[in-house]
């Protein structure tokens, strides 16, 4: 037998229906030292807080160094558990009880798991169109069929989710990004949160929230999480430290009923026994210290600023029938060009050395080509006005 053909014979069919993403070149192309990335979503290095968790880690090593390194139960540190349904009470009128936590190996996991845990290989979700390319390749790895619905610039449009609901009445769960949407940077309007609510309290549907830009808001007035507006235990809210603290730490949590938790602790039991304790102690003083509190202003200037920057950068570079998104927060533009093939362009940017995300690759079935992914929270300054430079050069290039 050809040498490693035994292992492409036993691949499942699962495995052999993935393809490997835009995100892989991507993370090819950042070892450039001239390329300059919108790619990835990566925050910015400046805006870790290296100082407060060097502090932190050396006081809990030697107060509790013997159970920060020791394995910790599934569901997350109960401290850990108890300061985040304080916090999320507080700030987003979200009530839970502790045990409704369950904390992941970052968001992601969360996501893999819920869609294993909710779905046979077949069924379909519903989800924005575009959505959150992870999400995509997360629930498709359960072999999950997902159902696009179109929306607009406040969210997912509730007279298409309407129309998709009659067409495939019972999806296994609605999954959205109500602030500061990967990849559009569009929040949800609060007359659609209440709708959607609407919606899947009578028809009984399990609503998946993912949030984790909601706490890195600019401009405008914050809206509540749409678990705040659920009375009839609908939605499953997930939420993550890597946009809020350092992805490094691969930590999130998902607050869900208590039926929920306990399966997902079964499923999180083959995946990994328990998220690292290390990460659990060290956000947990984090939060409960109020670090949190007094670094995270200056991570939302930061950001503004390259915001503020990255637009007038587009509204200077780019040409004037290229549209993009205006966000209050998060950490993404998308842009739009009637006609365009995003995807073909790319290889006329990677040679002008400016990189971002096709538009196709957040469309469950890669049917629209028109946009592309900007992260604006990743360059330096000069990089970013630089980098929109070369970007309007690729629009010029494609002649219309
Ligand atoms: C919408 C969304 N959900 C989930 C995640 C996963 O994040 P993590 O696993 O780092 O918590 C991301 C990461 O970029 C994201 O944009």
């Amino acid at each position: 037998m050809e040498k490693n053909a035994l292992y492409r014979r036993e691949f499942s069919n699962i495995v052999n229906s993935m393809k490997p993403s835009a995100i892989d070149a991507i993370l090819k192309a950042i070892g450039d030292p001239e390329m300059i990335s919108f790619g990835g979503g990566l925050p910015n290095p400046e805006s870790f807080p290296v100082d407060d968790v060097k502090k932190v880690f050396n006081e809990l090593i030697s107060t509790s160094g013997r159970k920060m390194l020791q394995y910790g139960a599934t569901e997350g540190l109960r401290a850990l558990s108890v300061t985040l349904a304080k916090r999320m009470k507080e700030q987003q009128g979200i009530s839970c009880d502790p045990s409704e936590i369950v904390q992941t190996t970052g968001s992601q996991e969360a996501l893999y798991i819920l869609g294993k845990m909710l779905a046979n290989p077949g069924d379909y979700v519903i989800s924005e169109a575009p959505t959150y390319l992870g999400a995509i390749t997360a629930f498709r790895a359960s072999g999950i069929r997902m159902i696009p619905v179109e929306m607009d610039n406040n969210g997912m449009k509730m007279d298409a989710l309407r129309a998709t609901l009659k067409k495939y009445p019972h999806p296994k769960f609605i999954y959205v990004l109500p602030n500061f949407q990967n990849p559009t940077g569009i929040s949800m309007n609060l007359e659609r949160r209440k709708e959607l609510i609407e919606i899947v309290t009578e028809a009984g549907i399990i609503v998946l929230e993912d949030d984790p830009y909601g706490a890195l808001r600019f401009s405008g007035t914050p809206q509540p999480a749409i678990k705040s507006l659920d009375r009839n235990n609908n939605v499953i809210y997930l939420g993550t430290f890597s946009k809020v603290l350092a992805p490094g730490f691969r930590l999130g949590y998902a607050v869900a009923p208590q039926e929920i938790v306990e399966k997902m602790k079964m499923v999180k039991q083959a995946l990994d026994l328990a998220s690292s304790t290390i990460s659990e102690y060290i956000a947990e003083a984090y939060l409960s210290g109020g670090y949190i509190d007094r670094w995270l202003p200056n991570v939302v200037e930061l950001y503004r600023g390259k915001r503020d920057l990255m637009i007038k950068s587009l509204e200077q570079y780019l040409p004037k029938n290229v549209e993009f998104t205006r966000p209050d927060g998060g950490m993404f533009i998308w842009v739009t060009k009637k006609g365009a093939n995003t995807d073909k362009m790319l290889e006329d940017a990677i040679k002008k050395k400016v990189l971002y995300v096709v538009g196709s690759e957040f469309y469950p079935e890669n049917d629209n080509h028109e946009s592309m992914r900007l992260n604006f929270t990743y360059s330096t300054d000069e990089k970013l006005v630089e980098g929109v430079k070369r970007l309007g050069k690729v629009f010029e290039n494609t002649g219309n």
